[in-house]
């Protein structure tokens, strides 16, 4: 009886199975592509990020979605996972696109306690984690301050979204999204050359198994963050991960782009970059973006 329930719910999340007479069930296909409720609770082995868990096969957005579930109170370390979005947010107002079967969409949902002119570090602490986590799969890079980089091309996206408390201005909580590029797809037509997705890297990611690798990165960097609130204990690890790190850049400041030389970041997380005069400037996430003086990198 217990199997049979079992059975039920995994063809529930997509697994093809079937009943063999007086031999019990048969898993008839590739399981990477299986994603689903059951898949994430077996896999996911953190201690505390994504207990509370929630997945969706198709929603407007996670980072909508986790910040609906965040005003009816879900708990800090909350994780929202879809295999598809109809809404999918990126940076500066654009969106993501967001097909189902392909990627990997999530967002985790935080209530920490430090002033609201620290969170753009955590973006940077999950772009750590990310890193790290595909690393098993291809050689990272990090584009400061949150693109994860394959080869010169983006395969991550994060979107950090913060919401204060109405009386004390405090964060109430944010969340963070992430969307990591698995399948091999045909990215549109402005993309092209740009993104890159893991599977032209390996045969085939398990989503699950990703997400289970992220978290558990970000779990342990997150409670390193917390200790200070700040990231100086991570500096070393983001500063070795930078592909801009010596590189020339070109920062793309609303008063006036200018180019130099990435030096790597400070423990609160600005860009130092060093103008040819031999000068330094912290580049701050958010006010101004950052690309290399040939391309994205
Ligand atoms: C970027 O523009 O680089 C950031 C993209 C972030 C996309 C992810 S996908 C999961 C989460 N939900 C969203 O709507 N956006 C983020």
């Amino acid at each position: 009886m217990q199997t049979e329930i079992k059975a039920e719910q995994l063809k529930k999340d997509g697994y093809a199975i079937e009943a063999e007479k007086n031999r019990g069930y048969l898993l008839k296909e590739d399981a990477s592509r299986v994603f689903g409720r059951t898949e994430l609770e077996s896999r996911i082995h953190t201690k505390w990020i994504g207990r509370s868990l929630y997945y969706y096969d198709a929603i407007d957005s996670t980072n909508l979605q986790a910040k609906r579930l965040a005003e009816e109170g879900a708990p800090n370390g909350t994780v929202v996972v879809a295999d598809q979005q109809s809404a999918g947010r990126g940076r500066r107002g654009r969106t993501w696109a967001s097909p189902a079967g392909a990627n990997l969409y999530f967002t985790v949902l935080l209530r920490p306690k430090i002033a609201p002119d620290k969170a753009s570090m955590l973006t940077l602490v999950m772009a750590l984690a990310v890193a790290e986590g595909i690393r098993s799969i291809a050689i990272p890079g990090i584009k400061w301050p949150n693109d994860i980089v394959i080869d010169g091309r983006k395969v991550c996206g994060i979107l950090t979204e913060m919401s204060l408390s109405a009386e004390q201005g405090s964060i109430d909580h944010l969340v963070i999204g992430v969307g990591v590029n698995v399948a091999k797809q045909e990215f549109p037509k402005e993309l092209q050359g740009y993104a890159v997705a893991l599977e032209e890297f390996t045969c085939k990611v398990n989503r699950s198994e990703l997400l289970n690798a992220i978290l558990e990165q970000f779990e342990g960097y997150y409670e390193q963050f917390c200790t200070k609130a700040d990231l100086s204990s991570l500096k070393n690890s983001y500063d070795a991960l930078l592909v801009n790190y010596g590189r020339q850049v070109r920062v793309l400041d609303p008063k006036g782009e200018y180019d130099g030389i990435a030096r790597g970041i400070r423990p609160t997380g600005e860009l130092i970059v060093e103008l040819p005069d031999g000068e330094t400037r912290d580049v701050y996430a958010g006010e101004v973006s950052v690309r290399g003086i040939y391309g994205y990198v």
